[in-house]
């Protein structure tokens, strides 16, 4: 599909066709497309709950407002951005002084710095939102360039998902996406035009 035919037809689909399941092949390459998403240093901070046994989408749903689309979909997933992602800092520097990006003897002072900059609680936070939410707009935009469609939701209780699925303190779910063969067409919401979102060189 032409690159902009997919950002101008991708749309937040609320009803799914329930008699199509997506492979897990299906799922795992669109995983794996989203993972090539741009992340701080490389670190990656995303982490995908899968969920798409029958029940456990029904548990997901009530820790979800409810949302029919939840259990209607193939696949719902929450996106996790991970607080420990900077812990993977020697791999990068490894990998990176094998690349020739930073010079043998300077893996050490990379390591220093990623770990001097997520010493911060708050910067840690954002970062894992921050990765897990530009994955996770690669997935939507990946899933709609396969024919399949999604819904990002915040509408869910991140505490009783973390209950019900035992995610690890260091993962935070960062949002959730339905995902499935679409089964509506609704007009677009406008958007705000240029003029009232860009400005020039400094407010
Ligand atoms: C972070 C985020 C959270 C959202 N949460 C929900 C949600 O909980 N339930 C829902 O039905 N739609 C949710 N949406 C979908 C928005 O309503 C939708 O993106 C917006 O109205 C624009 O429509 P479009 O994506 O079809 O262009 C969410 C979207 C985003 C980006």
């Amino acid at each position: 599909m032409d690159f902009s035919k997919v950002i101008q037809e991708r749309r937040s689909v609320k009803k799914y066709d329930q008699n199509v399941k997506m492979t897990k092949d299906e799922i795992e390459k669109i995983i794996e497309i989203a993972s090539l998403s741009p992340s701080a240093w490389n670190l990656q901070q995303w982490h995908y709950l899968i969920v798409t046994d029958e029940d456990k989408k029904q548990q997901l749903q009530k820790c979800a407002w409810n949302q029919p689309k939840v259990s209607e979909a193939s696949a719902s997933i929450v996106v996790l951005g991970d607080l420990h992602a900077y812990e993977r800092a020697g791999e990068v520097a490894e990998e990176w002084a094998q690349k020739g990006y930073v010079p043998a003897d300077g893996k050490k002072g990379l390591v220093d710095s990623i770990y001097s900059f997520y010493e911060n609680d708050q910067t840690k936070r954002d970062e894992a939102i921050r990765g897990a939410s530009l994955a996770a707009m690669s997935l939507m935009l990946t899933a709609k360039d396969m024919g399949y469609a999604t819904c990002p939701m915040i509408g869910f209780d991140p505490e009783a998902i973390r209950k019900e699925f035992n995610i690890p303190q260091n993962l935070i779910p960062a949002l959730m996406i339905t995902l499935g063969k679409g089964e509506e067409s609704r007009e677009r919401a406008s958007r705000r035009s240029p003029k009232d979102i860009i400005t020039y060189e400094t407010f």
